[in-house]
């Protein structure tokens, strides 16, 4: 009897300790960051049954809000990032105001009619709106077409956040606009990653103090067993025995187990790889010249095309020779050590190594002119705000998919253009409903951009 549980001991290490690598190995996947899986690609369901989600909404229920919801505020906190946290962070101000207790200090229709068109707030006269919008040297917050449960959820977010103490490390940097992008998406990993530790350290332990526990009972047995004169050999063999370790590795359970979870993890990488292959949205290189573009083009307010002067008439947009520069800096900072890199390029006749950000690979045909002249886009609309970066970095994911998308949404600019006024007619006349896109004028077609 007693040495039938004696000997089921080694098994029931042998069942904790697979369960622990198990389950270790699935929480370190959790984590993993995806080598594609850069700003808006998070999906809020999954982050919703993540234990940082529920942290969160902890603190949110004792402040006493009502949307307190983990759901809600992990799909909050996707949105945040992937819209607001380029101007805005919880707990300080970056290019807008820091939003910690902003449920408190507007109600929700009003924070709800403002994210979605702030501009119009301030043209109403909404004493509350113009009031921030001159507290923010007029600076005007984009329009966002949000549903009014999306803003909900980020506002749910934000009140979550602002229970928690400032200085929690959130990883957006007021410093530059351009970093936040990046660090958004590592500090949602890291959010979930650390509760996630914590969880695995307390188990470690648990599991430690279980095995010293056993050790302790199985010895304690062993010597109450050996003292008794009753037991006949084959008994005292089977107290004796050392558990032999190699039975672990040849037996066909475990080597299957392992083999499995190892396949599994190289198939997870090498598809997160290939699916990640050529993108680089957020890239964003240190350039030899600390050229702010939030300096240039937002607080001194050049104008884009006084440097990248062939954009709205050519292919490409070109990137500034030094002489530009020297139109200003000929007078101003001219002993600062980033300007005298621009002088002792002219002096040696090199140009400056600018790192190139942007790039579509060359089967495909982009046209700065036909986007900006032809088409009337903003610069932001592609580009996002670089009037706020002190370092540029990319913005749209610039794949096909994403100018596809644009070409079917985007209505076409006809008016006063006679080249069109036939097609329209013709569009018009076979299905008037849908307004007449890029895409209608044949903007998906294969040739247009590949040949
Ligand atoms: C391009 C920068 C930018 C982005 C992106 C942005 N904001 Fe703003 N936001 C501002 C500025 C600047 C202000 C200050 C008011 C003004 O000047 O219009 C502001 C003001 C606000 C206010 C009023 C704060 C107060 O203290 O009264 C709220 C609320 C707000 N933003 C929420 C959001 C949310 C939510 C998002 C994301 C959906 C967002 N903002 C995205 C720039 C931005
Ligand atoms: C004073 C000159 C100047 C002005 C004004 C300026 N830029 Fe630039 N821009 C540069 C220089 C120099 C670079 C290359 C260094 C860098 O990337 O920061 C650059 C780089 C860029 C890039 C990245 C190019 C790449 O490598 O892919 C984009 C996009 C861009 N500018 C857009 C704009 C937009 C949009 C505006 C207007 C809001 C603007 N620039 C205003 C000088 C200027
Ligand atoms: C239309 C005028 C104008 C042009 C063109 C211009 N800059 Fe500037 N630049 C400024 C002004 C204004 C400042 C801010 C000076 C200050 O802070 O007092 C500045 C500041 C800078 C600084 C920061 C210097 C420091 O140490 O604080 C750098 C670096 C710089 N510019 C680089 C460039 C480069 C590179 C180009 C060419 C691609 C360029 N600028 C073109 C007007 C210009
Ligand atoms: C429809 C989207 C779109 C708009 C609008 C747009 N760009 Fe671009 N921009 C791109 C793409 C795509 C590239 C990469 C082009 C390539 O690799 O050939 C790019 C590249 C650039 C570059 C790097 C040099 C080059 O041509 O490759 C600069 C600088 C630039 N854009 C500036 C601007 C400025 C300034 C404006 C506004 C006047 C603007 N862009 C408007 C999509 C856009
Ligand atoms: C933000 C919206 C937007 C994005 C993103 C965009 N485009 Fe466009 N594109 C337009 C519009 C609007 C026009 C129509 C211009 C006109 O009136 O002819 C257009 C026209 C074109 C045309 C000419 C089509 C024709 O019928 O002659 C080409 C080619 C093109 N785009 C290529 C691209 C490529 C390549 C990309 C991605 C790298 C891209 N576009 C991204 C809005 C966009
Ligand atoms: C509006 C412009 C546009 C149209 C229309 C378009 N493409 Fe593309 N295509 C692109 C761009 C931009 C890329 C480069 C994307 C990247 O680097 O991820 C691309 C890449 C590709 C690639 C390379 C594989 C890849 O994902 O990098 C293939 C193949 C391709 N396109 C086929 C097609 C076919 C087939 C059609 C017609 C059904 C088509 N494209 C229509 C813009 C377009």
């Amino acid at each position: 009897m007693d040495s039938i549980r004696l000997r089921s001991l080694p098994r029931l290490f042998l069942a904790l300790l697979l369960f622990f690598v198990s389950f270790g190995y699935a929480t370190a996947q959790g984590e993993q960051p995806a080598a594609g899986e850069v700003g808006t690609s998070k999906n809020p369901s999954e982050a919703g049954v993540t234990p940082g989600g529920v942290a969160a909404a902890a603190p949110a229920a004792a402040a006493g809000t009502t949307t307190g919801d983990p759901a809600a505020i992990a799909a909050g906190d996707a949105l945040f990032k992937s819209n607001c946290a380029q101007c805005h962070a919880v707990h300080e101000v970056v290019v807008g105001p820091a939003l910690a207790g902003v449920s408190k200090k507007h109600n929700m229709p009003w924070l709800i009619s403002w994210i979605k068109n702030s501009s119009k707030m301030v043209a109403s006269g909404d004493a509350e709106a113009v009031k921030i919008f001159n507290e923010y040297q007029k600076q005007q917050m984009p329009s966002f077409q949000l549903s009014d449960a999306e803003i909900t959820s980020i506002i749910a977010y934000v009140d979550a956040e602002t229970a928690k103490p400032a200085g929690t490390p959130t990883g957006l940097t007021a410093d530059s606009g351009g970093n936040t992008v990046v660090d958004g998406t590592a500090a949602a990993n890291g959010d979930s990653g650390s509760a996630m530790n914590i969880l695995l350290i307390v188990l470690v332990v648990v599991l430690i103090v279980l095995v010293v526990t056993l050790v302790i009972i199985a010895n304690i047995m062993k010597d109450v067993l050996r003292g008794r004169k009753d037991l006949d050999g084959r008994d005292r063999e089977q107290i004796e025995e050392r558990f032999d370790y190699s039975r672990i590795y040849k037996s066909t359970a475990v080597r299957g187990i392992v083999g499995t979870v190892f396949v599994l993890a190289v198939l997870y990488e090498t598809i997160q790889g290939a699916m990640g292959v050529g993108l680089s949205q957020g890239y964003q290189p240190t350039q030899p010249i600390a050229f702010s573009h939030k300096l240039h083009a937002g607080e001194n307010q050049i104008n884009c095309a006084y440097c990248h002067t062939s954009v709205y008439k050519g292919k490409s947009a070109n990137i500034p020779s030094p002489n530009i520069c020297m139109n200003c800096h000929s007078q101003i900072k001219t002993e600062s050590p980033e300007i005298k890199k621009i002088y002792r390029a002219i002096e040696r006749k090199q140009p400056i190594q600018w790192v190139r950000i942007h790039n579509i690979p060359d089967l495909a045909y982009f046209n700065h002119s036909q986007h900006t002249q032809v088409a009337g886009l903003e610069c932001q609309t592609c580009h996002g705000p670089i009037e706020n970066m002190e370092v540029v970095y990319q913005y749209s994911a610039l794949t096909m998919g994403w100018c596809i998308n644009c070409h079917r949404e985007t209505p076409l600019n006809t008016k006063g253009n006679g080249y069109y006024d036939n097609l329209v007619k013709l569009h018009d006349s076979k299905n008037g409903a849908v307004p007449f896109t890029v895409s209608s004028n044949g903007g998906t077609e294969c040739s247009k951009c590949h040949y």
